[in-house]
C-alpha cells in the first residue's frame, strides 16, 4: 500500500507529546518494514495559531502569518523526523522530493507548502502527485458527522460521506465558522483525483487501525449513497 497521512499538529502540544510522537514514530516504522510505503505532513497545532495571532495583532499581512505557520509546521516536521528512524532526513518542501524519499526507501516528512491552504491540502497534494492508494487525515473531530458535534448533540457519525454530502456539510459549518474539517481546496483536490480518503481521530490506535484498513473513521466515497 501506498499511503499519506496527515498528522495533526495537536499532538506537539500535549502534555506527554515525547510518549505520543514516540508511539506514532514506531506505527509508522512497522507499517514500512510490513513493505508499505508511508508519507507523512504534519500540521502546525497549537503554537503556530498562537503566533499568527500575535502577528496579526503586530500588523503582519495574512501572506506572512501563513509564512509563520509554514515555519511552526516544520519545527514539528523536524521534530518528528528526529524520532523516525526510516525518515528522510531533511523536511519535504517541494512534492517531488517525496519521489526521491521513496526512491531511497525513507520515508518523506512534509509541513506546509506555500501560503494560501493548508497542511490538509498539502497532504491531499502529496496523494495526488505520489498516486497514494489511501490518504488519512487524522483530525481532532474524529470523523464527520452530519452537523458540527460541537453545537448539536445529536450529531450524527457518518461511516461514509460522498464528497457532494462533504462539501455541503462544510459549506454550512463554515458560515458558521466553527466546524473544523477538510478546507474546500483539499477537497477539490481530493475531488479531481478521487483520492481514496479516511478522516480519522488523533490517537496512535485510531491512526494504527487505519493503517491496516481497520473499520474506523469515515470514508468519503465518490458515488452518491
Ligand atoms: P495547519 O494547516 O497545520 O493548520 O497550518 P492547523 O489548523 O493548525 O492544523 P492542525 O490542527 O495542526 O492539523 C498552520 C498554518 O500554516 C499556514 C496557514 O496559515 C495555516 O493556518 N499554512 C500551512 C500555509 O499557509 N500553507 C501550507 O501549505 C500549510
Amino acid at each position: 500500500m501506498k499511503t499519506v497521512v496527515k498528522i495533526s499538529g495537536s499532538i506537539f502540544d500535549e502534555v506527554g507529546a515525547e510518549e505520543r510522537i514516540k508511539e506514532l514514530a514506531s506505527v509508522f516504522e512497522k507499517y514500512v518494514q510490513d513493505g508499505n510505503s508511508l508519507a507523512i505532513v504534519v500540521g502546525g497545532g497549537k503554537r503556530s495559531r498562537e503566533l499568527i495571532e500575535l502577528g496579526r495583532k503586530l500588523g503582519a499581512t495574512e501572506d506572512v502569518l501563513d509564512e509563520i505557520g509554514i515555519d511552526i509546521t516544520r519545527i514539528n516536521a523536524k521534530l518528528l523526523i528526529s524520532c523516525i528512524k526510516d525518515s528522510y532526513p531533511q523536511v519535504i518542501t517541494d512534492l517531488r522530493e517525496a519521489d526521491i524519499a521513496w526512491s531511497v526507501k525513507k520515508i518523506p516528512v512534509a509541513g506546509g507548502l506555500s501560503p494560501g491552504h493548508s497542511t490538509n491540502a498539502v497532504a491531499a497534494l502529496l496523494a495526488e502527485h505520489l498516486k497514494a492508494d489511501l490518504f488519512i487525515n487524522s483530525t481532532k473531530a474524529g470523523g464527520v458527522y452530519d452537523r458540527d458535534p460541537k453545537k448539536y448533540p445529536d450529531a450524527r457519525f457518518m461511516e461514509r460521506v460522498s464528497i457532494e454530502e462533504l462539501k455541503k456539510i462544510i459549506k454550512g459549518s463554515s458560515e458558521a465558522g466553527t466546524y473544523e474539517l477538510l478546507d474546500e481546496v483539499s477537497i477539490g483536490i481530493i475531488q479531481r483525483s478521487k483520492i481514496r480518503t479516511l478522516v480519522t481521530g488523533t490517537g496512535t490506535a485510531e491512526i494504527k487501525k487505519a493503517l491496516y484498513g481497520e473499520n474506523v473513521g469515515t470514508m468519503i466515497v465518490f458515488e452518491r449513497i
